[in-house]
């Protein structure tokens, strides 16, 4: 039985050094020191032997299975320290490699503008509202004293869905949806996109944003149209820029008017920016017409307001020097990331 310890003991040790993974060590121990083990096996047997050797067998075989314990937990502690030397050289990360760069994207400039444009509005006590971009003919055109066969229609080349129903042409249709739900006290401004069937070149494109301004109320003069525009136009242009305005014709907007500022190029002395004419005009604008007023169901003899429609990307060239309008709806990233 001695004998038996001791080869015991020598398998063991000859395994431990072939050992390759944990795995194989756990299936040592099970095949040794497990219940139905080499050692154990033989340990059952001790019964048969006589009160003088039992002892002597017995403790040398406590003292082989603590041995071998022993030594299976170093080999164990020996191979997981490897398994995790292997696994760090693995998973290595060399921080001096040039890290993946995330592409954060940025506004679009014409989204700059729009904003920037709000802001001096609603600095200004405006509301900001939105109308729908699918219109009917009717808050289009009829409502904003547009009839059918007035010329101004043929000025304004339309999507038609149907007879009745087209993408609006301008963002003037939110005055009348405006006026229609709301009682003056009324001031906002209202940006969005517009359609027309232009042919796409550098300056025309068949989709463009306008933004609408509108305020009614009790004794709103020219006077008033003329502050609000002076005032907007110096925050957006600065201090120094001069305004003209210069009579002009809209259906909608009795008197009308056109509203240039001096070019900041030249300063009044022509050059590219503005044709030579030292002037850039920038939107149109009026005194509410008291039909407008009265289809909307607003007494023209008790309200008076004025209303005014802005060419978001004329603004935007200007503000940016990009003489193509195509740029702005292409969204080409080269073009749009020098907007960051
Ligand atoms: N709706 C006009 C256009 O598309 C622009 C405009 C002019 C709007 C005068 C107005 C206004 O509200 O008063 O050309």
């Amino acid at each position: 039985m001695k004998q038996q310890l001791e080869a015991i003991r020598e398998k063991a040790e000859n395994k431990l050094k072939e050992l390759a993974d944990t795995q194989e060590l756990e299936q040592l121990r099970v095949e040794i020191l497990g219940k139905k083990g080499e050692l154990t096996s033989i340990l059952k047997q001790m019964g048969k032997l006589s009160a003088e050797e039992r002892p002597v067998i017995g403790q040398l075989a406590n003292e082989i299975r603590s041995y071998i314990e022993s030594k299976i937990d170093e080999k164990k502690s020996e191979l997981e320290q490897a398994q995790l030397l292997k696994r760090l050289e693995d998973e290595k990360i060399d921080v001096t490699l040039p890290g993946k760069e995330f592409s954060l994207g940025n506004r679009h400039p014409l989204e700059t503008v729009i904003d920037e444009i709000k802001e001096i509005f609603v600095g200004m006590g405006f509301e900001i509202v939105e109308g729908p971009e699918v219109e009917s003919d009717y808050y289009n055109f009829e409502a904003l004293n547009i009839p059918k066969d007035h010329p101004a229609r043929d000025t304004q080349d339309t999507f038609y869905i149907t007879d009745n129903i087209l993408l609006r042409t301008q963002t003037s249709p939110v005055q009348v949806r405006v006026m229609e739900k709301q009682k003056p006290p009324i001031r906002i401004l209202s940006p969005g996109r517009v359609y027309r069937s232009d042919a796409l070149d550098a300056t025309h494109s068949p989709l463009f944003h306008q933004i609408e301004g509108l305020v009614v109320d009790k004794g709103i003069t020219f006077a008033d149209l003329k502050g609000t525009l002076e005032t907007f136009v110096k925050r957006l242009y600065g201090e120094d820029s001069v305004v003209r305005f210069r009579p002009h014709h809209f259906p909608f907007t009795e008197p009308s008017a056109e509203v240039d500022v001096q070019c900041f190029g030249c300063h009044g002395k022509g050059c590219r920016l503005c044709k030579n004419e030292g002037w850039i005009e920038i939107l149109g604008c009026g005194m509410v017409h008291p039909k407008v007023l009265e289809n909307c169901g607003i007494d023209p003899e008790e309200y008076s307001g004025f209303a005014l429609g802005l060419g978001l990307e004329r603004v935007a060239m200007r503000r940016y020097g990009v003489d193509d309008i195509r740029l702005f709806y292409e969204n080409d990233v080269r073009f749009l990331k020098q907007f960051k």
